[in-house]
């Protein structure tokens, strides 16, 4: 039999990690014979747009290379699914592509919105009498998938923004003036990664001194009210605000959406840094990490590239067992030591929804975060992986 593996969503530095677990399994596995990459996610299928990824990957350095290689390796898209009866046809392309190339299992590393997809397509190849198994293997540097402990991509994106941010302390202490300084952290509507910079006090540090996140009501009088307590305490007064935090007063969003109808979200690092110089009038600097909080490998955390890759490989041995329809998820069963299962689950329990940031996780003020949340993240973001480094630069695999 041949298989096929896609990218889909926004990117991480884990996500070709797992690529590399369907990979490696594959290669273990004496009835596969052929490992197709779509290009572009489920585009790929569409248009039959696939690579031979034997002839591409062809040894272990390339393996190496490739899972400390940040972003999608074969693209990615934000393409929903039409349902079936509004859009046979595209089903249909992807059938005569799957048959074409003989493929008897699809892995689909995506979101949330991803798992919709390997939802619709399980299921009408279900409904077609097709044997091609459909599995979801999570990514997202919003650790906002349901069932699932964490997704990877999360912890090295929190091990990132955390390193970043304390450097950020550093470099604002420096000044005999008051001031504040501003993170705006991605995550979308869940506040999981804005939340995680809460790992530095591991670290005996204690800011961020502010964490605003989207699971709880912004007022701005509130926030002025908490940078001048803080000021009373804090020359450098230090700000982690999720991008999804709502200011409706500020005006702030790009109204801009996305084919899932996602809006672009950025902006409120900058409607904060304005309330500050309006309100309080100290020196005050906004920074957006923007992308770079998803595609810096070069700080990546070892568990979460381990397990990304091992994600990927228990996919390809849960399509093995004729599993379809599911996405696989981690159980954490402690913290200290850490220790994670991984299991599957219907990919319609994933699909479509988010977990937010546990309510009880964010203090009564709604402006930091609590220790059960420090316990969760710390193990995600341990371990350094020996980036492979050529003229002082990390080396980067490239589809050639
Ligand atoms: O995939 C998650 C994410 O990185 C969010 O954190 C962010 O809001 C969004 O994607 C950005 O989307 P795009 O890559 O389409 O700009």
């Amino acid at each position: 039999m041949n298989i096929a593996v896609a990218q889909s969503g926004g990117p991480t530095c884990a996500i070709n990690a797992s690529l590399v677990g369907v990979f490696r399994q594959a290669l273990k596995t004496p009835e596969i014979d052929a490992v197709f990459g779509s290009i572009n996610g489920i585009e790929g299928m569409i248009n039959d747009d696939l690579i031979d990824l034997k002839l591409v990957i062809r040894s272990n350095e390339d393996m190496e290379l490739l899972r400390q290689t940040p972003s999608t390796v074969l693209g990615s898209c934000r393409y929903k699914l039409p349902p079936q009866e509004d859009n046979a046809e595209v089903y249909e392309k992807i059938l005569r592509c799957l048959e074409k190339h003989r493929i008897e299992a699809f892995f689909y590393i995506g979101g949330n919105d991803s798992m919709d997809t390997v939802v619709k397509l399980s299921a009408y190849l279900i409904g077609r009498g097709s044997k091609v198994r459909v599995v979801g293997i999570p990514k997202t540097i919003d650790n906002d998938l349901p069932v699932t402990d964490h997704t990877p991509g999360f912890g090295s994106a929190a091990k990132y923004v955390a390193a970043t941010v304390q450097e950020i302390i550093r470099d604002s202490s420096v000044y005999s003036i008051e001031s504040v300084t501003i993170v705006e952290i991605m995550g979308r509507h869940a506040g999981w990664l804005t939340a995680s910079t809460c790992v530095l006090r591991a670290n005996e540090e204690i800011a961020p001194h502010l964490i605003y996140l989207p699971e709880r009501k912004f007022s701005v009088e509130q926030f002025v009210e908490d940078v001048r307590a803080m000021q009373a305490k804090y020359k450098a007064v230090i700000v982690a605000v999720s991008e999804g935090v709502e200011i409706p007063e500020e005006n702030c969003r790009s109204g801009v959406v996305d084919n899932f109808g996602h809006e672009y979200l950025s902006g409120v690092g900058k409607a904060l840094e304005n309330i500050v110089r309006r309100e309080i009038g100290c020196k005050v600097r906004s920074i957006e990490l923007n992308v770079m909080q998803r595609c810096s490998s070069h700080i990546c955390s070892k568990t979460d590239i381990d397990e990304a890759e091992e994600i990927g490989s228990r996919a390809v041995l849960a399509a093995l067992d004729g599993e379809t329809g599911k996405t696989m998820v981690f159980r954490r069963l402690s913290d200290i030591p850490y220790v994670v299962t991984i299991e599957s689950v219907p990919a319609s329990q994933v699909a479509n929804k988010e977990k937010f940031f546990p309510s009880q996780w964010i203090n009564a003020q709604g402006n930091d975060v609590t220790e059960a949340a420090f316990r969760y993240f710390l193990p995600l973001i341990q371990g350094e992986v020996n980036i492979a480094m050529r003229n002082g630069m990390p080396l980067h695999f490239k589809l050639k």
